[in-house]
């Protein structure tokens, strides 16, 4: 973090009490920034003083009122709805949450014109399937399903937004991110985890065999600073998109494993589909390495240990 930049700022983050948000949060926490938190109810698992603002993002006047009311120089948009099941199951929620709400906050900073810097994450899932690896940036977005599609749609309306309209915007393509105080308990390695840490052996739910790119939270916290801090800097990178993502993909089969060694844990998976078909996934993130400066403080077994410590301090639940 540049802290000279951050240092005293106004910063609004929504989403702030979601997984990603809290972890964000925590990030800017020692630039003692006045920390603005626009979510749909507050967390009682956010430890850094911050004003909560209840704002619903799918209402463009009220998204609008609370902007002039604040007046953030910089904005993290994290609220959103991250599940590819739910997604699917409630695609209608999937638009709502991902597409409108990031078209509200977008239209609403396009018309007061006064921020100096604003994130919009999107998604790995925007790539789907790609011939070319390591994939970059400007390869096409084939990303399909629910949630892909509501990424891709937002991802595209950012990009607009930062070069048609010159919006101070850049976009953070992220990955699957690990860490404490994960409430997505299902995240493969959060249940792996909380599985070694009880005796039981994890289960892995296809085939262990896609390969993915898997990110310690500080990393993608540090990782979302980092854009924020190159769009204020740079107008051309106004409405472009960064990976950010690990320098290695990993087999879900290899990460269970890590995460096992890491606890200490003699298992052995459970694999329910080991016929299924699997992906591919290799991203690279050497435009956020050439034009940020960001790159991934902890690998694998780095992350998996102070993910661990973090368990142990405050119980698997
Ligand atoms: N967690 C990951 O590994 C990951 C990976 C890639 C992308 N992302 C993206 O990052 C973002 C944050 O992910 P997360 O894991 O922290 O999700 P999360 O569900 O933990 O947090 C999302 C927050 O957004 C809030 N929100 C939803 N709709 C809102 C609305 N209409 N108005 C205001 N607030 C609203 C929710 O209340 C919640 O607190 C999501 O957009 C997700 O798609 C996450």
């Amino acid at each position: 973090m540049n802290r000279k930049f951050w240092q005293g700022k106004r910063v609004l983050v929504t989403g702030g009490c979601g997984f990603v948000g809290r972890w964000l949060c925590r990030a800017l926490k020692p630039a003692e920034v006045d920390l603005h938190i626009l979510d749909l109810a507050p967390s009682e698992q956010l430890d850094v003083p911050h004003t909560f603002h209840r704002t619903d993002l799918r209402d463009l006047e009220a998204t609008e009122g609370m902007l002039a009311d604040v007046r953030p120089a910089a904005i993290i948009h994290l609220a959103g709805q991250p599940g590819v099941g739910s997604s699917h199951d409630n695609p209608v929620g999937a638009y709502e949450a991902n597409v409108l709400a990031t078209f509200n906050l977008l239209e609403a900073c396009r018309r007061l014109g006064q921020v100096e810097s604003i994130v919009a994450v999107s998604s790995n899932h925007v790539y789907g399937h790609q011939h070319e690896r390591p994939t970059k940036e400007d390869a096409p977005l084939r990303g399909h399903g629910m949630y892909a599609a509501s990424k891709l749609a937002a991802d595209v309306l950012t990009q607009a937004y930062g070069k048609t309209y010159d919006v101070p915007v850049g976009i953070a393509r992220m990955t699957n991110s690990y860490g404490g105080d994960d409430h997505h308990v299902a995240h493969i390695t959060t249940a792996t985890l909380l599985s070694a840490l009880k005796n039981e052996r994890p289960v892995i739910k296809q085939s262990g065999r896609d390969l993915k790119g898997y990110l310690y939270i500080e990393d993608t916290a540090e990782g979302l600073l980092a854009v924020a801090e190159g769009v204020a800097a740079k107008p051309e990178l106004r409405g472009e998109a960064f990976n950010l993502v690990p320098n290695e993909s990993v087999t879900v089969i290899d990460l269970v494993r890590t995460v096992l060694q890491v606890v200490g844990a003699d298992l052995e998976p459970e694999i329910q589909r080991p016929d299924a078909p699997f992906e591919e996934e290799q991203l690279d993130n050497s435009k956020a390495r050439e034009l940020l400066g960001w790159t991934p403080a902890h690998d694998l077994s780095a992350g998996l240990k102070k993910t661990l410590t973090w368990y142990r301090e405050h119980g698997a639940g």
